[in-house]
């Protein structure tokens, strides 16, 4: 068989599965239409990003809404490529980390602006049992997995379709991970939905199902900085998570199963405060991650979206909040940027110039069976839904 015939048979393979499991009927066919626009004046547009080693294209995607709010996504790692948002005087401008064009994407980098799955943050010695199965997975991170290994969903390239509906467009991502696929038992078909909303948010939905029962934990990875977009560090802003508690972790930053209170230490976020206060605290938490690299536990209850987090830039006014379904926060304070990465513009991205909140369960649940179960059964469908919503203040 040709290469060109057996891609067509995998693709035709990916759709019979992704029918089967969201009635997803037309995916391919749609990836033509290059614009969608709305009542609203929202709208998804579409251009060549890029090709990959094998020839395939990707493409970047730009969403808009009516207030200018722009995000542009590529269907390579789901990246948010950029997001331009307004200051306390109107002025859009950029405040995400990442690259001007496709290639170095391709490079290594930190997982800018990725969707990360199958498994979102650290998993112990790349191992896990399951129904009394052992599971080994990559181990990419020294002895640990992280963020899903070595060809994690942040390098995959995913099938993309603009769908119009209800007030705003939305770009529609689809995967199929085979089962195995580093080491992650059962075939999992994931679908996550981008959209940008009237209210300014940036919203992302994912779905997920199994044919064999499996692990789970899909996040966002953007690297904010509300000032500059990564050109200074990103101390002076402030943050609230809405977290009594957290995972303290050991020295390679897995938890010991602990769930700790925030009180009386440097991990309190509760009140707004400033990000660099006590970053440099003599704190066994702060020295193993180098600062802020830990798993809050939020305070959310059910399963309904919550606002988890804000954060407030005072120079420029703009303001993040955060709002998930998830039982988890990773707020990663960019301890291992060093300068070696350029990225837009030209801006060599020093410590700590962006910061991350990761939506998620929280690290290492498959060896810890008093956190939060992040296992999938067949017939079970995973979802989680994130919105990072912009403002200003005065
Ligand atoms: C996550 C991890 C960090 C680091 C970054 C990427 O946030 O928790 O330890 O690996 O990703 O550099």
């Amino acid at each position: 068989m040709t290469t060109e015939k057996i891609e067509l048979m995998d693709n035709l393979q990916n759709i019979v599965f992704l029918t089967l499991f969201f009635g997803v009927a037309c995916a391919v066919g749609q990836q033509e239409q290059s614009e969608v626009q709305s009542e609203q004046d929202t709208s998804i547009t579409r251009e060549t990003f890029g090709t990959m080693p094998d020839g395939t294209s990707i493409y970047l995607y730009t969403l808009k809404n009516a207030n200018g709010i722009k995000a542009r996504i590529t269907n390579y790692g789901g990246i948010l490529v950029s997001l331009a948002v307004p200051d306390r005087e109107g002025k859009l401008s950029d405040v995400v980390l990442g690259f001007d064009t496709f290639e170095p994407y391709l490079g290594s980098h930190p997982y800018f602006g990725a969707l990360i799955g199958r498994y979102a943050n650290r998993i112990a010695q790349a191992k896990f049992v399951l129904d009394g199965v052992d599971y080994t997975l990559s181990a990419n991170n020294e002895e640990n997995h992280l963020h899903g290994g070595f060809q994690g969903f942040d390098k995959i390239v995913w099938d993309a379709e603009v769908i119009k509906k209800g007030v705003s467009p939305l770009l529609r991502l689809h995967y199929l991970s085979k089962g195995m696929e580093e080491g992650y038992p059962g075939n999992l078909s994931i679908q996550v939905e981008y959209r940008v909303t009237e209210d300014n948010g940036l919203r992302i939905d994912y779905r997920a199902k199994t044919d064999k029962t499996t692990v789970i934990n899909l996040t966002h990875h953007s690297y904010f900085n509300l000032k500059d977009a990564g050109a200074s560090e990103i101390l002076g802003h402030e943050l609230m998570i809405a977290a009594d508690q957290f995972t303290p972790v050991d020295d390679a930053l897995i938890p010991s199963g602990e769930i700790r209170s925030v009180v009386g230490t440097p991990l309190d976020f509760r009140e707004r405060v400033l990000i660099g206060g006590q970053i440099d605290m003599d704190n066994a938490q702060l020295r193993f991650a180098g600062g802020y690299d830990h798993n809050w536990v939020l305070d959310r209850q059910g399963s309904a979206l919550a606002l988890v987090a804000s954060v407030y830039e005072p120079t420029t006014g703009r303001v993040m909040e955060v709002y998930t379904t998830e039982p988890g926060l990773q707020f990663y304070s960019g301890n291992f940027l060093d300068g070696s990465q350029i990225g837009k513009g030209g801006v060599p991205y020093q410590h700590r110039s962006g910061f991350c909140l990761e939506t998620q369960h929280f690290p290492d649940s498959p060896n810890k069976s008093d956190f939060p179960s992040t296992v999938l059964e067949p017939g079970s469908v995973y979802t989680q839904t994130t919105i990072y919503r912009f403002s200003a203040r005065q």
